[in-house]
């Protein structure tokens, strides 16, 4: 893979036009090794693509279109939920560089910094559950996946604010309150190794929801807005559907994200 890019966003753009999932993991992490070692300008010069290229397969699917869960912890449903979160991360990946090459030339610099250590995680946490579907003899692409996650990134591609309400803020937070479970069901059926990954994941993404939390109080001290009350604003506006409780409010006050953000919303819907 060629790695010759001249500055920050030909970098963030190569991992979005690239179309195979392991490839782009791996292009992920080469540009955050680069960014590291500061050999990549913080210059913006390219536009990210409205979609980022992605493989043939999974074929995606509106939401209501996916097929329904049965209840229940046998093979096949370990197999769906390790390919559902695999599919989150591979999309994790394209919106924390397309953040980047969108938003980063108008943010400071450790907007990308903060970012870039983002993409790398999703990078590393997409191969991790690369590996585990292998265990569950599967792969990514073997099921449909939904498209939700790159929906809401085209909602908010020219609204910073409205980006790290619903991306971060949201969807990221919302994993944080079913990541438990989800831990414990694969605990529960012995296989400890896909639940240390998704509990590694679980603490990486604590750290993703406090970065997406604090720039957006960023913006809102440098606008002069009032966090919370912005914050539910553009998730009303932006975001198409409910906050669902019940609500992980440990690990979301940790990630720098009170109650008084998203109980309100959730009392609404
Ligand atoms: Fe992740
Ligand atoms: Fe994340």
């Amino acid at each position: 893979m060629a790695q010759d890019w001249k500055n920050i966003s030909e970098a963030a753009c190569a991992v979005l036009n690239t179309e195979k999932a392991t490839d782009k993991a791996t292009v992920a992490r080469q540009v955050a090794a680069k960014w590291r070692t500061e050999t990549l300008a913080f210059k913006f010069t390219e536009t990210p693509p409205t979609r980022p290229a992605r493989p043939n397969r999974p074929d995606l699917l509106a939401p209501n279109e996916m097929p329904r869960r049965r209840k229940g912890g046998n093979e096949s449903n370990r197999r769906a939920l390790l390919h559902a979160v695999a599919h989150i991360e591979l999309n994790a990946i394209d919106l924390a560089f397309d953040i980047i090459a969108r938003f980063g030339a108008k943010m400071p610099r450790g907007f990308t910094d903060d970012w870039i250590g983002v993409g790398d995680d999703e990078a590393r946490h997409f191969m991790l559950l690369n590996s585990r579907l292998k265990a569950h003899q599967s792969y990514y692409g073997d099921l449909p996946a939904h498209d939700g996650l790159w929906q809401s990134s085209m909602d908010t591609a020219t609204n910073l604010p409205a980006r790290l309400a619903v991306v971060p803020m949201v969807l990221e937070a919302r994993g944080l309150d079913v990541s438990p479970a989800m831990i414990e069901q694969f605990k529960s059926t012995g296989d400890a190794t896909s639940a240390d990954v998704l509990q590694t994941i679980y603490n990486d993404e604590i750290g993703h929801v406090a970065v997406g939390s604090r720039w957006f109080k960023f913006l809102a001290g440098k606008l002069n807005r009032e966090a919370e009350s912005w914050f539910q604003e553009l998730v009303s506006k932006y975001f198409h559907g409910q906050l669902k409780p019940p609500f992980n409010t440990h690990a979301r006050n940790r990630a720098g994200m009170p109650a008084s953000f998203y109980e309100p919303l959730a009392k609404k819907a």
